[in-house]
């Protein structure tokens, strides 16, 4: 980053007023050509906002925007990419039913000379922009048949092609592997030697330490302050994000386990997951991890009877329970929080308190009438006791910021009162603050004597909150660990299918 530059992008003074929410109140933010510039906050400090402002996608409601030096209205997001700008936000914006290269191509495709779409040309020209960032994705396939990481490649891809001078990642890392991350770094780092300026959104700590240069703090759509990254470090930054210290993230009270609640037995479906076994105690917080793809997600929605298994038996709470519709474990008193929260987890265009109620329906119903007081109520000790950033519990589910969305799916699991809670990937999205306030409510639940069952991709957090973990590779069981036995190697190794098979603690449980 050379300051004697002219900034790619200056918002100055920005405000934004939703009805009843004014999300941005007065920010302050400078890009510099060759700059990765961090925007870090709290669930609902206005990160994406502003974004979404500079892109076109919201107007502002008062302030100015600067693209090269000169004053500028973005009115569209065709508008802000005919301007040089770009987006990869983590709910891809590419259109799904059309081929990656047009969309690499979407609102100019090239003619040939018989003035029919130059097809070939496309496919070209799509695929050397793809093959200099080493992604290896059919031009020709259609955006939808590819994974999210793909999609999201495609998405930088395309930006790229589209010479953007500034792009904008909002959480881009937060559905992606190990591997597929170190790529997105590489990327980045090809597009801040070629001089791109790039906003990079996070609540990964280490990511901004590990990529960017500077990092700008909002808090309650305030503007905190712009800092380098090499003048602060982790604790300053949050200190500045959260305006007070949080330390020991992960120190959870385990309680004393109790009798066995729940007990698989050789499970398997399909090349999902294989002959898996384990049993679970109550009041235990009980790990899976793996990468993605190894089918902590699939084994777990065959507990719940979201999908069906092959072979094997399922036991909770003394019965059979080999459920085959998600109805049948949500009675039997399991909880699921799914991974995908926007698709599967919520009604966007419900209130709070609907979506907060969903499930426990029957617990505010009396003859069949729904006592909406006491479902406001309800959702209201969810929201205060999660800090759910929202005017009131009335708000549309799709106003509120990401991590606050997932903080409603949390409450709408815990107004069940389930014994069995399964996370699926639980502080995605998160902010530091909310991940201790979640993580003070797993506490309470085991202190109630329920039993949790966590996922988690995020190494640290199942390290720090479980108290066993089984961990699989490829839809096998490599092993299951008590906690004097986690450590980073450890899990690593058995993650990545390298210590050959089950550890003698798995081969006993088994
Ligand atoms: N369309 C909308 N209508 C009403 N309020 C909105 C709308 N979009 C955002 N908000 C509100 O504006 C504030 C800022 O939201 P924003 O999405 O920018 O937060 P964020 O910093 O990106 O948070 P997160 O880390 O959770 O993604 C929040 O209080 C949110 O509820
Ligand atoms: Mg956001």
């Amino acid at each position: 980053m050379q300051k004697q530059e002219q900034p790619v992008v200056v918002m100055k003074g920005i405000v934004k007023e939703f009805p009843g929410v004014r999300a941005l109140s007065g920010v302050d933010l400078e890009l510099f050509p060759g700059e990765v510039h961090a925007l870090v906050g709290e669930n609902g400090a206005g990160k994406s906002t502003l974004i979404k402002i500079l892109m076109g996608v919201y107007t502002k409601t008062e302030g100015e925007v600067y693209i090269n030096g000169e004053k500028q209205e973005v009115k569209s997001p065709l508008h802000a990419q005919s301007l040089g700008l770009g987006a990869v936000y983590q709910d891809v914006n590419l259109a799904q039913h059309l081929s990656v290269a047009e969309n690499f191509f979407m609102g100019q495709l090239p003619r040939t000379r018989f003035g029919t779409v130059d097809y070939q040309r496309m496919y070209r020209e799509t695929k050397e922009t793809l093959d200099s960032i080493e992604v290896h994705v059919d031009p020709r396939a259609l955006v939808k048949t590819l994974s999210v990481a793909q999609q999201e490649m495609v998405a930088i891809g395309k930006t790229m092609h589209q010479k953007a001078r500034a792009v904008v990642f909002d959480e881009p890392t937060a559905l992606l592997t190990a591997d597929e991350t170190e790529q997105l770094f590489r990327i980045i780092d090809k597009l801040k030697k070629d001089g791109v300026g790039i906003f990079y959104i996070s609540h990964r700590m280490e990511e901004i330490f590990h990529i960017c240069d500077r990092a700008t703090v909002l808090k309650d759509g305030t503007f905190v302050g712009t800092v380098k990254i090499s003048d602060t470090d982790e604790d300053g930054l949050i200190a500045m994000m959260v305006g007070r210290n949080v330390e020991d993230m992960y120190q959870i009270q385990h309680a004393e386990p109790g009798e066995v609640v729940l007990k698989v037995e050789h499970i398997s479906r399909g090349t999902a997951f294989q002959d898996i076994s384990f049993e679970v105690r109550r009041g235990e917080i009980f790990g899976m991890f793996g990468l993605v793809g190894s089918g902590r997600t699939e084994i777990v929605r065959a507990i719940f009877g979201a999908d069906g298994k092959d072979g094997g038996k399922v036991t909770f709470m003394g019965k059979a329970a080999d459920f085959t519709r998600p109805q049948q474990g949500i009675q039997a008193g399991i909880a699921l929080l799914p991974e995908d929260r926007r698709a599967q987890g919520l009604a966007l265009g419900m209130s709070v308190a609907d979506n907060t109620n969903m499930v426990a329906v029957h617990k505010i119903s009396r003859y069949g009438v729904i006592d909406n007081r006491k479902g406001v109520q309800i959702a209201k000790n969810y929201a205060k006791k999660l800090r759910t950033k929202t005017p009131t519990v009335f708000q549309r589910v799709k106003n509120l910021s990401g991590g606050n969305q997932q903080k409603v799916v949390i409450s709408k699991w815990l107004a069940q009162d389930s014994g069995l809670f399964i996370f699926d990937e639980p502080t995605v999205g998160v902010d530091v603050g909310a991940k201790l306030e979640i993580y003070k409510v797993f506490e309470e639940l085991v202190k109630e004597g329920k039993t949790i069952i966590i996922i988690s991709s995020y190494l640290p957090e199942v390290m720090g909150l479980a108290d066993r973990m089984l961990i699989l590779y490829e839809g096998h069981q490599m092993g299951i660990l008590s906690k004097e036995e986690f450590t980073d190697d450890n899990i690593m190794r058995y993650a990545s299918g390298k210590n050959g098979g089950k550890s003698e603690y798995g081969k006993e449980r088994a």
